[in-house]
């Protein structure tokens, strides 16, 4: 309810931004992927944080819409790293423009996004700025894993998961954090949301594994099979891996390290098609699905409980969280 509204307010923000139209090459891309839409995820965290201890929560706007910005950047990048061709239904930036405008334009956002974030002047501003930058830091780490694990075939479920929080879950522990640090929140509080979202930003990536899967492309918003595609150590692998004999966990590998291009193309369909829908079909007999969901109630149990600890009450960012459940977009 609140975060409906919230919403509301984040998009009227970001429509308000003014870019500088010149150059043309370099601004034109901030306006389109900030234009396209998204949940806005992580500015509604920074609000939902802030609203819990202050009632004043659009003080918090500009960090929120800066670290919309940054996540966009992230985006950017991502896209280009991972030859994603299309991003909330749209072609990606260095599809409709090219891979020099997804690095500057990239880059432009993340400075722009520390410049929103440290012109937010509430709360305690120190705390603020050090925790964008640390986190910033942490996610190129998780990118650069994520990458290696590409070509790595022992990649363990531990390592796995290391990666994602440092990709994923630091900037949902950030977004929260930051909200409460700038309510100038006791910091025991900022510590429990930083874990609370932390947990959550963990399910929030094995759901968007699933949904690379699983997903509707068109509610998606991104190719199904990607990750498949790049040969992605992602959780539905992991969990197929721990239900496969040794012989049959390495015929599954063995598939995903194969080319697409050694794919026959058949039916009508494509080689990639082909390798995806052969990765999917062996997920499917095991039950995959169902067992992603499993993993993904257990990090809500341990976000539930860092909530618990809370010294004002959780319920608005609890009912949001939850919301995320079960998402398909
Ligand atoms: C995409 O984030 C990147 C991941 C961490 C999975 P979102 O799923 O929040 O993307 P938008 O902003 O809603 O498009
Ligand atoms: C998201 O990882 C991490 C960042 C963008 C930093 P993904 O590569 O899974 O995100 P999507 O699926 O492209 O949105
Ligand atoms: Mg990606
Ligand atoms: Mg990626
Ligand atoms: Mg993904």
């Amino acid at each position: 309810m609140e975060g409906s509204f919230m919403l509301q307010k984040i998009q009227n923000a970001l429509a308000n931004i003014v870019y500088p139209t010149q150059p043309e090459g370099l601004y034109e891309p901030i306006s389109y992927v900030l234009s396209m839409g998204g949940k806005r995820l992580r500015p509604t965290l920074v609000l939902l944080a802030y609203s819990l201890f202050k009632p004043d929560w659009e003080k918090a706007m500009p960090a929120a819409i800066g670290l919309e910005t940054y996540h966009n950047h992230t985006l950017l990048h991502d896209d280009l790293m991972d030859n994603a061709d299309v991003r909330r239904g749209m072609p990606t930036v260095h599809k409709k423009w090219d891979a020099n405008t997804a690095v500057l334009s990239g880059d432009t956002m993340l400075l722009l996004a520390a410049q929103m974030i440290a012109s937010a002047g509430v709360g305690r501003m120190d705390e603020v700025n050090a925790l964008f930058l640390k986190s910033a830091i942490e996610i190129c780490e998780g990118q650069q894993y994520d990458v290696n694990f590409e070509t790595r075939s022992d990649v363990t479920e531990a390592e796995y998961i290391e990666m994602i929080r440092l990709k994923t879950s630091v900037l949902l522990g950030c977004a929260a954090k930051m909200g409460a640090l700038l309510a100038d929140a006791p910091a025991e509080d900022c510590e429990v949301l930083y874990r609370f979202a932390e947990k959550v930003g963990l399910a929030f990536q094995l759901q968007d594994d699933y949904l690379d899967c699983f997903g509707d492309q068109k509610t998606f918003g991104k190719k199904i099979g990607g990750d498949i595609l790049c040969g992605k150590k992602t959780m539905p692998l992991h969990c197929a891996l721990q239900r496969l004999n040794e012989e049959e966990g390495h015929e599954l590998l063995t598939l995903l390290n194969t080319p697409a291009s050694a794919f026959c193309a058949c039916c009508g369909t494509s080689p990639e098609d082909e390798k995806i829908q052969r990765v999917l079909s062996i997920y499917r007999r095991l039950d995959i699905p169902a067992v992603i969901e499993k993993r993904i109630e257990d990090f809500y149990a341990e976000a539930r409980k860092e909530l618990d600890k809370l010294s004002v009450d959780s319920a608005p960012i609890w009912e949001y969280a939850t919301s995320l459940l079960g998402r398909k977009s």
